[in-house]
């Protein structure tokens, strides 16, 4: 065990925890006292839902500046949003540019699309995952319909500057789509100052709430080119075959995730008491103590930006000469330090990094980790590092 005599959690880019205070609680009165269903029931407890469910849509267009809550949609989470919008509105003959580091929640949906027609290119991408916005002016074409971007690298935690890109998006009229799974909750998104048209979010990573509940935000302009990708019962027009085009019921079938909605809720509650400014402060000091120490070990590389500039709290090191997993095993078994190894859903942005085929062991920080357990863990990798790998 490390230092701490506790389990230490560094995976909270693949999903945070411990959850925001307030989450389970209310997930779980929520199912005891009756999730009943919203625009469908007419009974108080379906309508107190609802108006949950509508607070939850508000505090989201708080956070992200959206023009309107109708404009938020919910989805299961953040890959079935990217394919809403690759898979729902992409058509062939359409061109589209993405960073060298997107997610295969991006590339994967994409590459379904390329088979129909659609062409997707990557702009080019540095050694430490940045991209300037200069290659996007010159990269758009006539039939450029997209330009898609993840707001921060799940691998090692560059940002992209979205506000200089969203600004030639609009000004050549293109859509501009950004993945917030990294960024959400951590560093301000401003929808409207950024010129998004689609802002893709889950609500389990920096929103600190639920896993199975995301969603998008749409633009006007957006929303009347785009087609609901699915078609089911919305408790609305019930009447006719098609699809209601008022939002959010346009891109809402089915019965939706009211627990986690309403987990998610509490957990926006406490970011905007707690002030995103002191999360992500809070995550930065610790990324700079990490880094300052790690710097000093032998042995380690640091993927990406080696300082805090420009970065979220996500740090990938790979360590020369040695098998990554093999050393996240140990660092589990032998210290309980919990991270994740491998190419993290992202291998063209491992290739950018240097770090492709053997991918790196991530460490992604939460404001409720701990300077203790920051340094624990430097310890652990001393002492890993100072054994022969068939030693660990
Ligand atoms: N995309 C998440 C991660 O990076 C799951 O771990």
């Amino acid at each position: 065990m490390n230092e701490t005599g506790e389990k230490i959690y560094f995976d909270n880019g693949s999903t945070s925890f411990p959850k925001a205070p307030g989450v389970a609680e209310a997930v779980g009165e929520l199912l005891k006292s009756g999730a009943f269903n919203i625009n469908r029931g007419s009974y108080e407890g379906a309508y107190e839902v609802e108006a949950a469910v509508l607070e939850t849509r508000e505090q989201l267009a708080r956070l992200f500046h959206a023009p309107d809550s109708r404009r938020v949609i919910f989805t299961p989470g953040i890959t079935y949003s990217l394919n809403y919008f690759i898979r729902g509105f992409l058509k062939r003959g359409d061109h589209v540019l993405v960073t060298g580091m997107e997610h295969n929640a991006v590339m994967r949906p994409l590459h379904c699309m390329e088979k129909e027609g659609v062409v997707c290119e990557a702009l080019p991408t540095d050694r430490e995952g940045g991209v300037d916005p200069a290659d996007v002016e010159r990269m758009l074409q006539p039939r450029t319909r997209a330009v898609i971007v993840l707001h921060a690298s799940n691998v090692c935690g560059t940002i992209v500057p979205i506000g200089e890109i969203g600004r030639i998006c609009r000004k050549r009229g293109v859509f501009f789509v950004v993945d917030t799974a990294q960024s959400a909750g951590t560093i301000p998104v401003d929808m409207e100052a950024a010129c998004i048209d689609f802002l893709a979010f889950t609500g389990h990573k920096g929103l600190l709430g639920p896993q199975g509940i995301g969603g998008f935000v749409i633009s006007g302009a957006l929303d009347k080119e785009m087609e609901p990708l699915i078609a089911g019962g919305t408790g609305s027009m019930s009447d006719s075959l098609s699809m209601p085009r008022t939002l959010p019921d346009k891109y809402e079938s089915g019965t939706m995730n009211l627990p986690g909605i309403i987990g998610l809720h509490a957990a926006l509650a406490y970011i905007e008491k707690t002030g995103l400014d002191v999360i992500h402060r809070r995550k930065m000091e610790l990324t700079a103590r990490f880094l300052e120490q790690v710097r000093a070990l032998p042995g380690v590389r640091i993927a990406g930006r080696q300082g805090t500039d420009g970065r979220v709290a996500v740090v990938s090191l790979d360590f020369p000469g040695r098998d990554n997993a093999v050393l996240a095993f140990a660092l589990e078994q032998e210290y309980g330090i919990m991270t994740r190894v491998g190419l993290h859903c992202a291998p063209m942005a491992h290739r950018a990094l240097g770090t492709f085929p053997q991918g790196t062991v991530r460490f992604a920080f939460s404001a409720a980790n701990t300077e203790a357990e920051v340094d624990a863990c430097i310890r652990a990798l001393e002492r890993l590092l100072d054994q022969p790998e068939d030693g660990i």
